[in-house]
């Protein structure tokens, strides 16, 4: 998803280096175009962008010599026209006086840009990005100063989105969000402001969260906010953000996946001992206790986990909870949930554009809001009544994982205590995470020259292992290109069974209890000549009817199902390595995904 980082500094800086190192710490979220524009002391923009890797761009064209004491840097991935030189970011007005990038989507783009034509502007791209440079202009035209002509722009400008704009004269950058993540950071000589926390930590701490219909007007020295309501000056101490970069390096790991899914027992760890100590989650628990309905809404892998939620609950809880992607909450539960019901929203990022949507339609009907959200001071933190952490650092890489594994023991973690069941063997998740980790490092390339050569398979589980199969099925589209489909394995038979030809892969995945019912499906495949991988226990049904057996097992269910998790992710990580791909950074992806 694009980026934003502007800066501004005392001296005339080496920006160009600066805001190099700011894109690649941006890069996780996805993207393919880079741009950067520094404004000297003499208030010439200096602006050099194209698509392409932040690496490849920043070497052709030289973003090391870029100097100035203002620096806009952008990281685009294309909605609104194709990758390309023109629809990079940022983009001047029609004069070259100001130099301006968003992030997000503008979603009346096509009429505005008819607009600005029309109004005799000097329009360049098709981009969106690009409108909201010329929306500020149209209003400087009319003599309105810049923090009014922004003003104005934010109020014509349709979407959600953050933008950062500079005037060549002045000796300050301007920047607001409207529905997309923004935060600035305050250091010593310089102030900045970037899409998320983390690109901003290794240059300062001191950073000061800005709300939607609040422009950022930041100097060298200062930064301040101003209502775009009345163009009154909002004051907000800035916060020390204690958390460290450190975590975001690859540690001798060959990628951050890698890196992530080996973070898993530590994290989990880290996490129930968070939430044995959590202020908020007697209030949780009382609420969820007292819930007429229940809700767990996410999207993508998020989505998954809040599956596993579900039967978590029921099983141990006894409680009935409705698992949903978030925009089709809106569709099927919009008009009947209530202010009797509590709905925790699931989002690794925190800034997910279906999820927020959720949030909106389940505040304005009064529902009781959780969030559980990885990344700190994100947007659905702020906006929820409650936030439970995940707890898990940085997540670099685009497939998520340790932030999954996570999600399913914060949810077993509430079951647990919701149920009032001793939380021994939950502790226990840790260290059997780290033994599955390490036999699956053995066991799981032994499969792949059984399963690499296929570019179409399914991934079948039944019951607690159904969303631990879906997931494993998105992690290996996502990442290795193949398509696997996610399936409850007793649907199997009602159609894609046709799929089946000799050595044609299916994963089934299974706790004991179910292995019954997961041999039926087994052997519907093996008798068409199909290759059956199973996934679970130690048993000789299991090791007799498939073909290949992935030893993950523990002796409670739930933890067992959490741990199945584990083989499906080393699996598509080493079939994407052997594929060549890189699975930190697959193509079309982005981590962090602000729009609708
Ligand atoms: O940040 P979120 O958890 O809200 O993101 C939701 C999905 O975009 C995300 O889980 C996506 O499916 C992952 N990249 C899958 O690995």
């Amino acid at each position: 998803m694009c980026g934003i980082f502007g800066i501004v500094t005392k001296q005339e800086e080496e920006l160009g280096k600066l805001l190099t190192a700011a894109g690649h710490r941006l890069s996780y979220r996805g993207y393919d175009s880079v741009g950067i524009a520094t404004i000297n002391e003499k208030g010439e923009i200096d602006l050099r962008k194209d698509a392409g890797k932040v690496s490849a761009v920043a070497e052709k064209y030289h973003f090391e010599e870029m100097t100035g004491k203002r620096g806009i840097l952008q990281l685009r991935w294309a909605t609104f026209g194709e990758p390309s030189l023109v629809n990079s970011q940022p983009h001047l007005d029609s004069e070259g006086l100001m130099v301006g990038a968003h992030n997000g989507n503008v979603v009346n783009n096509t009429q505005l840009r008819q607009e600005f034509i029309n109004e005799g502007m000097t329009v360049r791209s098709s981009n969106d990005g690009e409108s909201c440079v010329h929306a500020v202009e149209r209003f400087i035209n009319q003599g309105d100063s810049m923090l009014d002509a922004i003003r104005k722009a934010y109020n014509i400008l349709e979407g959600d989105y953050a933008f950062v704009i500079g005037k060549a004269s002045e000796d300050r950058l301007y920047a607001f969000k409207k529905g997309s993540g923004l935060v600035a950071g305050i250091g010593e000589d310089f102030t900045c402001i970037s899409s998320d926390l983390p690109s901003i930590l290794p240059l300062t701490r001191e950073i000061v969260f800005l709300n939607d219909g609040e422009i950022v007007e930041f100097s060298a020295n200062e930064v301040k906010l101003f209502r775009v309501l009345d163009g009154v000056e909002v004051t907000r101490p800035s916060e020390t953000v204690i958390e460290t970069m450190e975590v975001a390096q690859k540690g001798g790991y060959e990628h951050f996946m890698l890196k992530e899914i080996h973070e898993q027992p530590k994290v989990a760890e880290e996490l129930l001992h968070l939430y044995d100590n959590l202020s908020d989650m007697h209030q949780i628990l009382q609420k969820l206790s007292d819930a007429r309905n229940i809700y767990f809404i996410g999207c993508g892998t998020s989505y998954h986990a809040c599956i596993s939620g579900a039967v978590f609950f029921n099983r141990l809880a006894k409680k009935a909870v409705f698992p949903v992607a978030a925009p089709q909450f809106i569709a099927q539960y919009g008009q009947s949930i209530s202010k009797e019901d509590v709905g925790i929203f699931v989002s690794q990022s925190g800034e997910t554009k279906d999820v927020l949507n959720a949030v909106e339609i389940a505040k304005n009907q009064g529902m009781k809001t959780i969030c559980l959200v990885n990344v700190v001071g994100t947007t659905l933190t702020k906006i929820t009544d409650h936030w439970l952490p995940l707890g898990c650092g940085y997540e670099i890489s685009v497939p998520a994982t340790k932030t999954f594994t996570n999600q399913l023991v914060a949810f077993l973690y509430l079951a647990y205590r919701l149920a009032g069941i001793e939380l021994d063997d939950i502790r226990k998740l840790p260290a059997a995470m780290e033994t599955v980790i390490q036999q699956s490092e053995v066991m799981i390339p032994e499969i792949i020259p059984f399963v690499n050569p296929w570019q179409d398979l399914y991934s079948l589980g039944y019951g607690l292992t159904y969303p631990i199969a879906l997931e494993g099925a998105l992690k290996l589209k996502e990442i290795t290109y193949a398509h696997c489909e996610g399936m409850l394995s007793t649907e199997f038979k009602h159609g894609p069974l046709a799929a089946v030809t000799k050595n044609y892969p299916v994963l089934f995945s299974t706790v004991k209890e179910d292995i019954p019912i997961i041999i039926s499906g087994i052997n519907e495949v093996t008798c068409r000549g199909g290759f059956a991988i199973a996934i679970g226990p130690d048993d000789n049904r299991l090791n007799s009817n498939a073909n290949h057996l992935i030893v993950c097992d523990f002796p409670q269910p739930e933890i067992a199902s959490i741990l199945q998790t584990i083989p499906l992710q080393l699996l598509s990580y080493h079939m994407a390595v052997a594929r060549g791909f890189d699975p930190d950074f697959p193509r079309n992806l982005s981590k962090t995904l602000t729009v609708d």
